[in-house]
């Protein structure tokens, strides 16, 4: 027998017992002739001991352990004395007094010390995956992986939801970003697309009867790469059928306030707040916003009209907006410098410049307060909610820019005033989305989300006069300004269907083409249906409070869409593409 105890389950009732242990030699200290080896696994760590000064084949066997070795102890578990007690870890009242050891593994020299405040760099720790998966953060993030997953089973599973797997080696999938494609041996010069999601084939599964469907489903999409984004990622899929969009998201608040509950003991409501899209833009200017933390944004167009600062008045003239909002006591806190820096920082999202006024208690204080009598002074302050020390700024552009400005710099402002506690939950609806985008590039209607979203019932008269007014039964989870999942419901009508696919201009051949095993699948019976999907990865990531997707991912890739462990992807023998029908034509500047 390698153990009969973990190196986490040690107390100090234990005491008195002989107990054998095996795992990883962690931290090794020597203090003159008594070595003191942390014994850990992935339940713990205890601390072994040593008494060198008895010769015996075990200790001279002990004085050669190095860091990652994995032995085997057999020992006596000793209490220690209160002085000695270790608060930090959880077999810290006891230690073993060794025996016997045996060397089951010899470590070479690891890349790194896994316990060690500073890490390495991520690219050496993501070649080294295995040394750093031995982590405890990253330990915490699988197991609660591996809890969240089992309470998403066990969920849908008392709710009726069946557990269906969709195929892999597919065809397209509608979801906007480029696929990834495996070639076919036995038909040449054709491609399996990897699926972006299983969104077609659970649509098919609900024309087929299987009315409420689950699956944790990995995806696979080539596109640009974010920290919250991975080229393969899980989803929680699921659809439902003879369903109402209110239906769906009930589903959902019940597995969201049960997650939270069980896995991190937070009470929340048991229906999420829900939030018009045209709302929380807005209020916002953003349709995913981190809620734990006010200041929200406010429309100063009427001010900003009649005052003396051309920049703005001129915007509106033009169509255009400006809007402000107001960093509390922030007024000390940022000295020019830094808000030259905020200049530029609201730059990258297109604002051409963003003025500021510090809040005094006469009126306002900035370069620009000249252009502002009184009056529009006490406007601004009043319609901002100002207080004396508050810091406002405004950005006057059109609104799609003032949106994206302003929201980026409220979550700026919102973490560096430390507005919120990082370790709290928000979790919101945002539905009505617009079904539809006009494209300036392509100069085309765009499907918001998929081309297969219902509109909104009030607004189907409008695709034909008004399409960007249309709203879609579509809704999106937000949670801490992360979208956590987003799904809608599908259209299972075939006329609507034709008139979205005219409107994005999809032709008839073309959807064949592209979706016809789902149209077909619509023709025989279809029931209203929807659904959603939760990104796994992300709810993990919050979950742990991490900011990286890549720290609970056991094997993940790096921004580059590399495996720095396996190497993958990898150039491949001549005569497996020979097989596959397929010659490399490199552009020559990477030949
Ligand atoms: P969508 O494309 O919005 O919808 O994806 C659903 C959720 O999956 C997560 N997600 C990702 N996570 C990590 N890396 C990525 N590259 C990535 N892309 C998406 C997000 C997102 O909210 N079929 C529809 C769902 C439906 O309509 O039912 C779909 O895939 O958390
Ligand atoms: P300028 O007149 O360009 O020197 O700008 C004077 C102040 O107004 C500076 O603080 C600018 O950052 C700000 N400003 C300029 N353009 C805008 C804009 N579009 N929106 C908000 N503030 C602006």
């Amino acid at each position: 027998m390698y153990r009969t105890n973990t190196c986490g389950e040690l107390r100090r009732d234990h005491a008195g017992q002989e107990v054998t242990l095996s795992g990883w030699v962690d931290k090794y200290r020597d203090h003159a002739g008594i070595v003191f080896i942390d014994l850990r696994d992935r339940y713990g760590k205890t601390q072994i001991k040593f008494n060198l000064e008895d010769n015996s084949d075990t200790q001279k066997l002990a004085r050669g352990l190095r860091y990652e070795d994995v032995i085997q102890v057999t020992g006596d578990v000793v209490a220690r004395p209160d002085d000695m007690i270790n608060p930090k870890l959880s077999t810290g009242e006891i230690e073993i007094r060794v025996k016997t050891l045996k060397l089951l593994s010899k470590s070479a020299t690891p890349p790194f010390v896994i316990d060690q405040a500073d890490l390495p760099n991520e690219e050496l720790r993501l070649k080294h995956r295995v040394v750093d998966l031995r982590r405890p953060e990253l330990q915490k993030a699988m197991i609660l992986r591996h809890q969240f997953t089992k309470l998403v089973r066990d969920y849908f599973d008392e709710q009726g939801f069946l557990d269906i797997e969709t195929p892999i080696l597919g065809k397209s999938s509608p979801e906007g970003a480029r696929d990834y494609l495996v070639p076919s041996r036995v038909h040449p010069g054709c491609f399996y697309a990897l699926p972006q999601s299983p969104q077609i084939f659970k649509q098919l599964l609900m024309c087929a009867g299987y009315d409420r469907y689950m699956q944790i489903a990995r995806c696979f999409r080539d596109e640009d790469l974010r920290a919250d984004r991975q080229p393969e990622f899980t989803q929680i899929d699921v659809e439902m059928a003879f369903v109402e969009q209110d239906d769906v998201l009930s589903v959902i608040d019940g597995l969201i306030v049960r997650m939270l509950k069980e896995l991190k003991g937070i009470d929340y409501p048991a229906k999420l707040p829900r939030y018009t899209y045209a709302d929380v833009m807005e209020r916002f200017g953003s349709d995913k916003p981190d809620m734990r933390f006010g200041m929200e944004l406010h429309d100063l167009g009427d001010i900003a009209k009649t005052c003396g600062f051309g920049v703005f008045s001129k915007t509106i003239e033009s169509g255009g907006r400006v809007r402000g909002l107001v960093a509390p006591q922030a007024a000390e806190k940022y000295s020019r410098k830094m808000i030259d820096e905020l200049t530029a920082f609201v730059g990258d999202y297109g604002a051409k410049g963003l003025a500021f006024f510090r809040v005094n208690e006469n009126g306002l204080d900035s370069p620009i307060a000249k252009f502002f009598d009184e009056s529009h002074q006490q406007a601004i302050i009043s319609r901002l909610g100002a207080q004396p020390g508050d810091l406002i700024f405004c950005v006057a552009d059109k609104q799609s820019v003032t949106s994206a400005a302003l929201s980026a710099l409220r979550n700026r402002l919102g973490r560096e005033l430390k507005l919120y506690d990082p370790s709290s939950f928000s979790c919101l609806w945002v539905v009505d989305f617009p079904l539809l985008h006009f494209d300036a590039e392509s100069q085309r209607w765009v499907a918001e989300h998929h081309p297969f979203c219902y509109p909104h019932p009030d607004d189907v008269a409008l695709l034909t006069t008004d399409p960007g007014k249309v709203r879609a039964q579509s809704y999106d989870l937000v949670v801490n300004g992360y979208e956590a999942a987003s799904g809608s419901i599908r259209i299972h009508d075939a006329k609507i269907q034709q008139q979205v696919f005219d409107l994005l201009n999809i032709k008839a051949e073309e959807a064949e083409l592209r979706f016809g095993f789902l149209l077909e699948g619509l023709r025989y019976g279809a029931p209203p249906h929807g659904g959603i999907a939760l990104g796994l990865d992300r709810w993990v990531m919050l979950l742990c409070g991490y900011d990286n997707i890549r720290d609970v991912i056991a094997f993940p890739k790096t921004q580059k869409a590399s495996d720095l462990l396996s190497g993958a992807p990898s150039e491949v023998d001549e005569h497996q593409l020979k097989e596959l029908s397929i010659k490399v034509d490199l552009p020559e500047e990477l030949s």
